[in-house]
């Protein structure tokens, strides 16, 4: 098999590629990616020299390079991770998002109705569905409404209710999955897990927003690289899947302070900073549907997996030090020292 990944380079979709050719080592695997700022090519080092491994350096938006690169490739699948991520970034200038996460998903499902793709699965958010109130039991299933309250999530509701109409408009083969807050190796340092593990490694102080009451359903990658091999193999065309953690309820500040408590250090660190402008209060996700349909439920624990990431970013100091350089510190100005 043929598999076109978009964004491979990222935390998630490096993950993905690492897990596939582990677990699929006939199948070629063609990364094609623009190497924003998330982009790492570290992050596959291990399989740089693999011959079913290849990579591509290049934008979702360009029409002509993507209709080519399926085309000349003979690309049968195609796993779209490709997008702008982090919800700060949308707030502080809303144009990458729209651009690469609308217009490039539209770019690339106009590629793979013409080039006769067999599957197009593409790769969402349960953000798209607004926010749950906290210490209500309720959680986002299938019936939720979408309700995406940033540009970020705004962006992915569009890009998905795209790759819907194309299954109903022009009968491509497409599966969706929404899924929760990933964590675990290759996260970007901008995101809340590796941010609060690279500070407390840099002895900074660590910022929570707001009162720290927010919730997040937190999934560990490769349960999430699962679901997807599953949906790949046996989801049913038109579908979408919800795919969550083994979380119950747990707020930010909790999590900041299971982090601090592994890491042997003070909760004086903790620092309120101002809140996030339209913050979601509350995520939590019903994973019933892919357990009854696919037989996939979460099996990577919190605590032990969360014990496990801090880990690899004390082992793994250079990875990191070296992506939270240059634009990253213009960034972290930006957001952290208004
Ligand atoms: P990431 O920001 O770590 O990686 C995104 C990758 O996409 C980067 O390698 C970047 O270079 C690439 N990219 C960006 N614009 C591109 C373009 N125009 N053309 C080609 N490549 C481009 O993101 P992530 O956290 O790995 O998320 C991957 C996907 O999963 C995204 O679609 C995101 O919306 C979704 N998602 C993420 C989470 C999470 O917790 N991280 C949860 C739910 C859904
Ligand atoms: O729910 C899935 C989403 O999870 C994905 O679609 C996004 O791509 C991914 O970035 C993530 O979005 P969040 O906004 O939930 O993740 P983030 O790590 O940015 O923040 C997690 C929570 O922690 C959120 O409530 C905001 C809070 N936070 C975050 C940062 C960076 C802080 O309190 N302090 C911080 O410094």
């Amino acid at each position: 098999m043929k598999v076109l990944v978009t964004g491979g380079a990222g935390f998630i979709g490096s993950n993905f590629i690492l897990y596939w050719l582990k677990n699929h080592p006939k199948d070629k695997i063609i990364n094609l990616d623009k190497l924003t700022y998330a982009g790492n090519l570290d992050n596959l080092k291990s399989v740089e020299n693999n011959p079913n491994y290849k990579f591509i350096k290049g934008d979702i938006c360009d029409p002509k390079f993507v209709n080519f690169l399926i085309y000349n490739e003979q690309i049968e699948i195609i796993v779209h991770f490709a997008a702008e991520s982090h919800v700060d970034r949308s707030i502080l200038n809303p144009a990458p998002f729209i651009k690469t996460n609308i217009e490039g998903t539209y770019i690339l499902l106009e590629a793979a109705l013409k080039n006769k793709i067999k599957r197009f699965h593409h790769i969402s958010t349960d953000e798209v569905f607004g926010a749950l109130k906290l210490g209500s039991k309720t959680k986002f299933n299938l019936n939720t409404p979408y309700n995406p309250r940033s540009p970020y999530s705004a962006s992915k509701a569009a890009a998905d209710h795209l790759v819907h109409a194309y299954y109903i408009t022009y009968n491509l083969p497409i599966t969706i999955s929404n899924c929760s807050n990933n964590f675990g190796p290759y996260q970007f340092p901008e995101k809340l897990i590796p941010l609060i593990i690279t500070n407390i490694l840099e002895g900074k102080k660590v910022p929570v927003y707001g009162d720290g009451l927010y919730v997040r359903d937190w999934l560990y990658v490769e349960d999430h690289c699962r679901a997807i091999d599953l949906i790949l193999q046996k989801g049913k065309l038109g579908e979408t899947y919800l795919v969550g953690g083994l979380t119950d309820d747990i707020s930010n500040l909790e999590v900041v302070k299971k982090i601090i408590k592994i890491m042997g250090r003070s909760e004086k660190i903790v620092e309120f900073v101002k809140d996030r402008p339209g913050h979601d209060r509350r995520y939590a996700i019903d994973w019933t549907k892919i357990k009854a349909e696919l037989g996939w439920q979460p099996e990577f624990d919190f605590d032990t997996y969360l014990k496990y990431t801090v880990d690899w970013y004390t082992r793994n100091l250079d990875w990191w030090k070296r992506v939270k350089t240059g634009e990253y510190q213009e960034y972290y100005k930006k957001q952290y020292c208004k």
